[in-house]
């Protein structure tokens, strides 16, 4: 039976068709059943057929026709040549086709490919001097006119072709040449009644106007006591529509922004291009570091050099050469400025944590960045060389390692995911430095690194407290929530993918 309500129109267009012989064009409908219009019975069938009442049967028609009328009375250049390469005795120049033959010289080109093609002529040098010579094809062809030539004058006399009229190699030849036919495609549509639709229709269908939309006015004038509600289906079909919604990295990004924000961290935002000495010397990277190679690190050409000034640079040489004023006795190496002013693309999001704390070295010190960060490295399914990092320092007296791993463990809890693993390693700006795994599948997904800044890192700041750092994947934290396996999908945009992601 009827699971579903049928509109005021879908009846009409049932009831025009049953008297159609169950079987007729939209415009027929249209006529029989007294519509304004023809869209209000293509929208109907569009509801009938979805709900399996009717069918829709749609045939393409091509017809042809000449572009200009004129072309039927000439020959194609072809054929021109050809008569002229027959006058000549059978045997010409290029030179001469192109001056005498009257085809023009902008069309030799097009003319000796068509004689090629048709093979009508035959074409060979002589005397350093192009030649065409007629072929046994080429003089049976001035007795008779191939398929196209006929199709032209066909179409010169008729006007009009349909595609079952004509000779389909023809056609194709000359849709080819752009300038002789014109294509033009319709789409005629039978609609038919099934054998759901006749039934219904045997059992009765009461016409009578309905609202299916409620308005103000309809309510104030009382009209809807008189008239008959359309009851909403719910369960109607209808085509989905997808809405507009934010991207899912940025979606996933403002999640982790929030997430900082609210346990009262200041956001903090640096330049993509900095000088090494923010992105490594500060962060005690050895100048022969080999992360600082160029298959890592991302050199830029313009501007070249990023100058480095104040007493810092000093002290950072110094930690680098002896350990400075730190118990540490260094990297024992000579510290290069230059080295230090190579512009790069930042590397890691720890330049942002490591400036702001330069900046203000007074606690309570709690900044983050979630942001953009450049390496040269290949991707794969779980590596980008374009990456955000999730970024973050707590400078606190009492801070400490196991502070470290709580508020860690806590991010992920807020992100979804309880089963956190981490695990001792190494930076070389941290100590002691860990690993963040999260837990993927049937195995766990390294997430990011993490520790306690080294004192070589702050103290040519005057820092004086521990400071807690991370920075961690936010691809992969977004592979893990939406249930990718592949880092790049999000990347590629693709719109499948952007539809159907859940908007929560
Ligand atoms: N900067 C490191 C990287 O890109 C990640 C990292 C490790 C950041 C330890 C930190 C940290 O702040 O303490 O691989």
């Amino acid at each position: 039976m009827m699971s579903y309500e049928l509109s005021h129109l879908e009846k009409k267009t049932l009831i025009a068709l049953d008297s159609l012989e169950g079987e007729a064009t939209p415009s027929e409908i249209t006529r029989k059943g007294d519509f304004d219009e023809e869209a209000q019975v293509m929208n109907s069938v569009s509801w009938l057929s979805s709900k399996g009442l009717v069918e829709v049967e749609e045939k393409e028609k091509r017809t042809y026709s000449l572009k200009k009328k004129s072309i039927g009375k000439k020959d194609l250049p072809e054929r021109i040549a050809l008569k002229f390469l027959n006058k000549k005795g059978g045997l010409c120049s290029i030179s001469e086709l192109k001056e005498e033959s009257g085809i023009g010289k902008k069309k030799t080109g097009i003319t000796l490919g068509w004689l090629k093609k048709k093979n009508w002529a035959r074409i060979f040098k002589k005397d350093g001097k192009t030649c065409l010579e007629i072929t046994r094809k080429g003089k049976k062809a001035l007795r008779e006119k191939g398929k196209d030539e006929k199709l032209i004058i066909q179409l010169y006399r008729e006007g009009k072709m349909d595609s079952s009229e004509v000779d389909e190699y023809a056609i194709k030849n000359l849709l080819s040449r752009k300038e002789i036919v014109n294509e033009d495609i319709t789409i005629t549509r039978k609609i038919r009644l099934t054998d759901e639709g006749k039934e219904i229709i045997k059992k009765g269908l009461e016409v009578r106007p309905e609202i299916s939309q409620l308005t103000s006015d309809i309510i104030r004038t009382g009209a809807w006591e008189e008239a008959h509600i359309r009851p909403y289906d719910v369960k109607a079909f209808a085509p989905t529509r997808y809405g507009g919604k934010r991207h899912p990295l940025r979606r996933e990004l403002e999640v982790v922004r929030e997430v900082f924000l609210e346990m009262g961290f200041t956001e903090i935002k640096y330049d993509f291009i900095q000088p090494a000495f923010w992105n490594m010397d500060a962060l005690f990277i050895p100048q022969d570091h080999p992360a600082r190679e160029l298959q890592d690190t991302y050199y830029m050409k313009k501007p070249k050099k990023i100058k480095v000034t104040g007493d810092v640079v000093d002290k950072v040489k110094n930690v680098h050469e002896n350990g400075g004023e730190t118990r540490s006795s260094g990297w024992n190496y000579k510290w290069e400025k230059d080295e230090a002013e190579r512009a790069v693309l930042r590397t890691h999001t720890t330049v942002t944590t490591i400036r702001s704390l330069a900046e203000n070295n007074q606690p309570p010190g709690k900044y983050f960045a979630v942001d953009r960060n450049f390496r040269s490295e290949a991707t794969d399914a779980t590596h980008l060389s374009e990456f955000i990092q999730i970024e973050g320092v707590v400078m606190e007296k009492s801070a400490n390692l196991n502070m470290l791993i709580g508020l860690l463990k806590e991010f992920y809890d807020k992100m979804g995911f309880d089963d956190v693993k981490v695990r001792p390693s190494y930076f070389p700006f941290t100590e002691p430095s860990l690993e963040v795994f999260a837990k993927y599948g049937d195995d766990f997904l390294e997430m990011g690194g993490a520790g306690i800044f080294r004192e070589e890192v702050t103290k040519p700041h005057g820092i004086e407290h521990p400071v807690l750092a991370w920075g961690l994947g936010l691809e992969r934290l977004v592979m893990l929530r939406l249930g990718i396996d592949d880092i790049r999908i999000p990347y590629k945009n693709d719109l499948e993918f952007l539809r159907e992601y859940p908007l929560l």
